[in-house]
């Protein structure tokens, strides 16, 4: 099983985002081997769920994120209850939330705690080897901090073999990977005997991108 992560990050207006929808929907063929997952911004989550309903599409939904703490006063947090309404995912720990909103491992790790409680997969963002990874995920992205949004990706060769090591400590986690990722690289990752499928973030703002990065796989 390979995945295929569409990771939108804080883009697109609603209009832009349904769209989006209309257009990669229907051009996902039934696939046992692949499974598509799209990532909107919270605040879309309803209406892509239903966007994707409608269409009868293959294509899952996880959010960004979600709340370290379970419902109660904490103003301005989706729970991971919330977000199960609307999808079966949710990211946990990118770098991008660890740097921009302080995340420590034990935030992280609280994070996935009340995204199994609810039963939501967390999609589990690594930086390297060293990074703890919680009990109970199964899904780990591996995401070198100097490839995101760099352009700069990691080599398929030295990404393959930090999935095989993560693989090898975590027999129960897939490994995929992410930074940097485009429809011209996508292939030779995708040909890595340990990375089970991509976290994109630029390259899946584009239907027509993303698509071709889900063909491949
Ligand atoms: P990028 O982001 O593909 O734009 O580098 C990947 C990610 O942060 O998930």
């Amino acid at each position: 099983m390979k995945y295929i992560i569409a990771n939108w990050k804080s883009n697109k207006v609603l209009s832009d985002a349904t769209d989006w929808v209309e257009k990669v929907g229907p051009q996902l063929t039934k696939n046992e081997e692949v499974t598509t997952i799209v990532c909107p911004p919270s605040l879309y989550l309803e209406e892509i769920s239903k966007a994707v309903q409608v269409l009868g599409s293959d294509l899952k939904v996880g959010s960004q994120n979600i709340s370290a703490f379970p419902f109660g006063s904490y103003t301005g947090e989706e729970t991971a209850e919330m977000v199960k309404q609307f999808g079966d995912y949710s990211i946990v720990g990118h770098s991008e939330r660890r740097k921009n909103f302080a995340e420590t491992d034990e935030i992280v790790g609280d994070k996935v705690t009340r995204a199994l409680e609810a039963g939501l997969i967390p999609i589990f963002c690594v930086q390297d080897e060293q990074t703890p990874i919680p009990e109970g995920v199964t899904i780990v992205a591996y995401e070198p901090v100097f490839a995101i949004g760099t352009g700069t990706p990691d080599t398929p060769q030295n990404a393959n073999e930090v999935c095989m090591n993560i693989v090898s400590t975590h027999p129960d986690c897939v490994v995929l990977y992410g930074g940097s990722v485009t429809a011209e690289n996508a292939k030779q990752f995708l040909a890595q005997e340990y990375i089970s499928g991509l976290l994109i973030g630029k390259a899946s703002l584009d239907p027509e991108e993303f698509v071709k990065i889900v063909e491949f796989a």
